[in-house]
């Protein structure tokens, strides 16, 4: 079984090691900083010792788990894995000059791989004088409960590289996908309507973030409501990965942040982390109550879902991803109750395509502009599955 070096062992890099290391494999995990370490091991003691009492695994187990990752601040010990993970952070010219450096200490075979949400993987990949080793295996947190990892080859890794990430992260018992190297790359892109559409039919006056909320639930089936999820993810860094989308993709009006969000944001109104968001966390705050008349709620279910299934359509027409990739990603990387494509079909695809076309020609705006696939699917009569 190969080594696997992680490096950076923040959020991501401590649920990665815990992963590798539960799958049986000697784990080398890395961050500059010490405290950092110290902090990653004790959250893994912890971790363990939870599922020690709740019966999932015995005293053993843990301290194989345990005993599986060393902890370093030296890039050299890295030296004999066969895999590294880099999930420091999410800074272009940081991660390029590490993969610069690890290149030089692992050996030639070894598969150099980045966890990065936005950037592109072939601008990493271009640091390295084998390019063709390099690829994106992208977690989501966190990464032990989180089924799905998408894997992106860039232009320049090879296709024994992304055959070799994907048979390993597989026996991780993870769901892989494969991404093509675009921003957002599936989840993040296919997802940005269940914030933007939502947030836009707030700003619209349409409902508050209680119905909206409500409805995406109750009615849709969803975990968690947008707002509430937003608050959870932390407005700040939604906000973030949505603003770095939109710029990514040339300002293309589908992807436009919202200035509720922003302000929210910029008010300090991060969401659960500080107490406040969209809603109130304090525990004498009082729950707004949702208004919950089913037809207001139907239509702002499938005003964000059929926003939804574009999105999930056009990643297809783009080639991002299959369409079984693109439906498993939705449900085990984000857990929406049903794949949106498989959703298309049920709702019917003239339906999705009509709903599109009466909200392009309400708003004449470019964001609602309907995929061509759909549009295509519709006069030839076909459905995805
Ligand atoms: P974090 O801030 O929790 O941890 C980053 C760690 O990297 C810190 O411990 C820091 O000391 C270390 N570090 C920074 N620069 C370093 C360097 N040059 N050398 C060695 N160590 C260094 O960040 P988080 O959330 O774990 O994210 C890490 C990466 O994973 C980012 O690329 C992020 O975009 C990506 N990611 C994050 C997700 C999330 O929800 N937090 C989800 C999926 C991917």
């Amino acid at each position: 079984m190969i080594k696997v070096g992680i490096l950076g062992a923040g959020a991501m890099g401590s649920g990665i090691a815990q992963v590798a290391s539960q799958a049986g494999h000697k784990v080398v995990l890395s961050d500059r900083d010490t405290d950092a370490l110290k902090l990653s091991e004790e959250k893994l003691s912890k971790v363990m010792s939870r599922l020690v009492e709740k019966g999932k695994i015995d005293e053993d187990r843990k301290k194989e788990i345990e005993g599986n990752i060393s902890y370093t601040e030296n890039l050299v010990d890295f030296s004999d894995c066969q895999l590294v993970i880099e999930a420091i952070v999410e800074k272009i010219e940081v991660k390029k000059t590490v993969f610069e450096k690890l290149e030089e200490i692992v050996d030639g075979e070894a598969i150099l791989a980045t966890n990065t949400s936005s950037l592109s993987i072939a601008s990493i990949a271009a640091a390295c004088k084998k390019p063709e080793r390099v690829i994106g295996i992208h977690f989501f947190n966190p990464a032990p409960l989180m089924p799905l990892v998408e894997i992106i080859p860039a232009v320049q890794t090879s296709d024994e590289t992304t055959k070799k990430s994907r048979v390993l992260i597989d026996t991780w018992k993870k769901k892989t996908v494969l991404a093509k190297d675009t921003p957002g790359f599936i989840v993040n892109r296919v997802a940005r309507p269940f914030y933007g559409e939502a947030l836009r039919i707030y700003d619209e006056g349409f409902a508050d973030f209680a119905t909206i909320d409500w409805a995406m639930k109750e009615i849709g089936g969803f975990r968690m409501g947008p707002f509430e999820l937003m608050d959870f993810i932390g407005n700040d860094v939604n906000y973030a990965v949505t603003e770095s989308v939109f710029q990514a993709f040339y300002n293309d009006p589908r992807y436009k942040p919202s200035f509720t969000q922003k302000r929210h944001s910029e008010a300090g109104w991060l969401g659960r982390k500080t107490n406040r968001g969209y809603y109130d966390y304090n525990t004498d705050a009082k729950k707004p109550e949702p208004n919950t008349d089913v037809k207001l709620g139907e239509n702002i279910l499938w005003r964000v879902l059929v926003m939804l299934i574009n999105e999930a359509a056009d990643a297809l027409y783009m080639n991002i991803a299959s369409r079984d990739d693109i439906d498993l990603a939705m449900t085990k990387g984000v857990n929406y109750p049903k794949g949106l494509l498989k959703w298309a079909d049920e709702k019917g695809i003239d339906h999705c395509v009509e709903t599109m076309d009466r909200l392009y020609d309400e708003y004449h705006e470019d964001r609602y502009r309907c995929s061509p696939l759909l549009r295509k699917m519709k006069k030839d009569g076909k459905t995805f599955y």
